[in-house]
């Protein structure tokens, strides 16, 4: 393997170079927060865009506020850092970037309120996330946090203990991925991406007061199907039965990018991956993560000078 270098605390240097101490509360308590970023590989360009990077480095910045993390940069930084990165290792190839914000602190006990706080951004090639054209999905029987337990509206790594109990109940049980209900029994999000159902011509997708990740590809898609397709798009909760009632399904998130579902608890979702909506958001969504869409430019930041 090539050697691969990370951002640490304003550096960019050697991977192996970079190790955390057992005793830090990052480790011990999941006290940190992270983001997933993609950048496109453009063939005919010879280019890498980062998608809607800003973005995220927004919600990054956000998730550390709440969690009680300081961090001496501003979201142009870890923009710019991020480009040095992917320059650094020199990516011909759509990645994935993984900025982790983390309480480097040793003392006993799981507080917040020590300094010594860190980030590190690594990036690997990421094609197809779940190497599956269309997924078969469950409802599992783990419940998602709620606000007032951990805050789903943050990417905080803690959380994502729930994701993977979640993901394990499934996926032993011979499905392709999980959907979490709320605490009152609606219909959540997966354990890493939003979930939207197409019913009756309309685009509906859970709201963020069910818990869910303000997904920024969840908010492209609602973009998407409103301003380019004309879409209705409605947010409203939905309950676990209306999921066997609809049209389509789709998942959206940024390693899931647009994945279509073709069953759910075991009963088959008609359009799959030949439902309209979907086909017509995917090759929509093709294009943005491309900056190739008129009038979504902005959405893209290149890598490469040219
Ligand atoms: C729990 C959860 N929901 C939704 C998403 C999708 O969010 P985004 O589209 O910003 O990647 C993610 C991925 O970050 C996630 O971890």
């Amino acid at each position: 393997m090539e050697q691969s270098y990370v951002f640490y605390n304003g550096d960019i240097i050697e991977e192996e170079k970079v190790s955390i101490d057992i005793r830090s509360k990052a480790f011990n308590y999941g006290l940190a927060c992270f983001e997933g970023i993609r950048a496109y590989w453009d063939e005919e360009n010879q280019q890498l865009s980062l998608f809607r990077v800003r973005e995220h480095y927004e919600r990054l910045l956000q998730s550390c506020r709440a969690l009680y993390i300081k961090l001496p940069y501003t979201v142009d930084d870890l923009v710019n850092a991020t480009i040095e990165l992917l320059k650094k290792n020199n990516f011909k190839t759509t990645t994935y970037i993984r900025p982790i914000a983390y309480k480097g602190s040793t003392n006993i006990g799981p507080t917040l309120l020590d300094d010594d706080d860190r980030i590190l951004i690594y990036c690997s090639p990421l094609g197809s996330y779940t190497g599956k054209d269309e997924l078969k999905v469950k409802v599992t029987s783990w419940t998602r946090l709620s606000d007032n337990m951990l805050p789903p509206r943050t990417k905080a790594s803690a959380a994502y203990l729930n994701s993977a109990l979640a993901s394990l109940d499934v996926k032993i049980n011979g499905y392709d991925e999980a959907i979490f209900l709320t605490d009152t029994g609606s219909v959540c999000e997966g354990p890493g991406e939003n979930i939207f159902i197409v019913r009756k011509g309309k685009l509906i997708t859970p709201p963020p007061s069910d818990n869910i990740l303000e997904g920024i590809t969840r908010e492209t898609v609602m973009e998407l199907a409103r301003d380019v397709l004309g879409m209705e798009v409605v947010e409203r909760s939905v309950k676990r039965t209306e999921l066997y009632a609809c049209d389509e399904a789709f998942f959206s998130g940024t390693a899931m990018e647009i994945t279509p579902i073709c069953e759910i608890d075991d009963r088959p979702v008609p359009g799959g991956i030949n439902g309209e909506v979907y086909k017509k958001i995917k090759a929509l969504f093709d294009k943005i993560t491309l900056g190739k869409l008129e009038g979504y430019e902005h959405y893209s930041t290149p890598v490469y000078d040219k």
